[in-house]
């Protein structure tokens, strides 16, 4: 394991990104606009997925493994690509590893910022809407007294992204199920906090509207990791994505999600 100063010394800079599945590409994307010249180790825990619907142990027992597997294979910094991983895993990582973790968490803040009508709906997990950590983030930025907030778990999302459909009928029926109520009480301003979400943005806006504003962090994680590293280019940029889960699954979506992406190997990961 190198300690977090390497990463200055180093010439072979290489990110570590992990999430329950695909979605964190959604984040890997942004993180490749700002950082083109760096290795890019990704998994995708598809095994597991979702973490959704996991305990906080079982997401923080998964975490630590496949932290444990990016920092052998080299990763200088971890970003956890997950709003219910970060939730329920951030602190005990960085308690366990030396290495810099960015974390992610829902964009309450600026969709706090962002609303005009004091209304705003939060799509997100099931095991982020019930962390101590989210209640502390509405507690912060969105007190009651001052923003009126609609959290919705999203499940159907995240299925329909790991199966790589991101538009069509049943995606626009799993959309309204999950806007409408929000949209009926007023909310002008609406948060992606699962990373698989941003995959549905454009379905998402050509249903609710182009009046509603949609958030998500991946472009502000992106933008953090990128101030973490000293050195932003390195011999190999190489992006490896791993899954846990059916190597076929993955190599049927991933031209779906990342049309743009080049020099990437799709390979398996067996972890205990
Ligand atoms: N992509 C994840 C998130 O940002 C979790 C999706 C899931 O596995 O339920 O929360």
């Amino acid at each position: 394991m190198k300690p977090a100063q390497n990463i200055t010394d180093s010439n072979s800079t290489k990110i570590g990104i992990l999430d329950s599945g695909v979605g964190g590409l959604s984040v890997l994307l942004e993180i490749r606009k700002l950082l083109p010249n760096v290795a890019i180790d990704y998994i995708g825990d598809s095994a597991w997925c979702p973490y959704g619907t996991k305990s906080p142990e079982q997401i923080q027992e998964r975490v630590i493994t496949l932290s444990k597997h990016l920092i052998a294979n080299g990763a200088d910094l971890i970003v956890i690509a997950c709003n219910s991983a970060t939730i329920h895993a951030v602190e005990a990582v960085r308690e366990k590893f030396t290495i810099p973790f960015v974390g992610m968490e829902p964009a309450v803040k600026p969709a706090a910022a962002a609303t005009t009508t004091g209304n705003i709906g939060i799509l997100a997990t099931e095991a982020s809407i019930a962390g101590e950590k989210f209640h502390h983030l509405l507690h912060t930025h969105a007190p009651p007294s001052k923003i009126k907030v609609i959290t919705q778990p999203c499940p159907k999302f995240v299925d329909l992204v790991e199966a790589g459909n991101l538009t069509g009928s049943e995606v626009d029926v799993a959309i309204t199920e999950y806007t409408q109520p929000m949209l009926d009480a007023g909310a002008d301003t609406l948060v992606l906090g699962c990373t698989h979400y941003p995959f549905l943005r454009k379905s998402i806006q050509a249903l609710v509207g182009s009046e509603i504003t949609l958030i998500d962090t991946g472009a502000a994680v992106a933008k953090r990791t990128k101030s973490l590293l000293a050195e932003t280019t390195s011999p190999s940029n190489e992006i490896n994505i791993f899954t846990t889960g059916p190597l076929e699954t993955l190599q049927t979506i991933f031209p779906t999600l990342c049309p743009e992406l080049d020099n990437t190997t799709l390979s398996t990961l067996q972890l205990s």
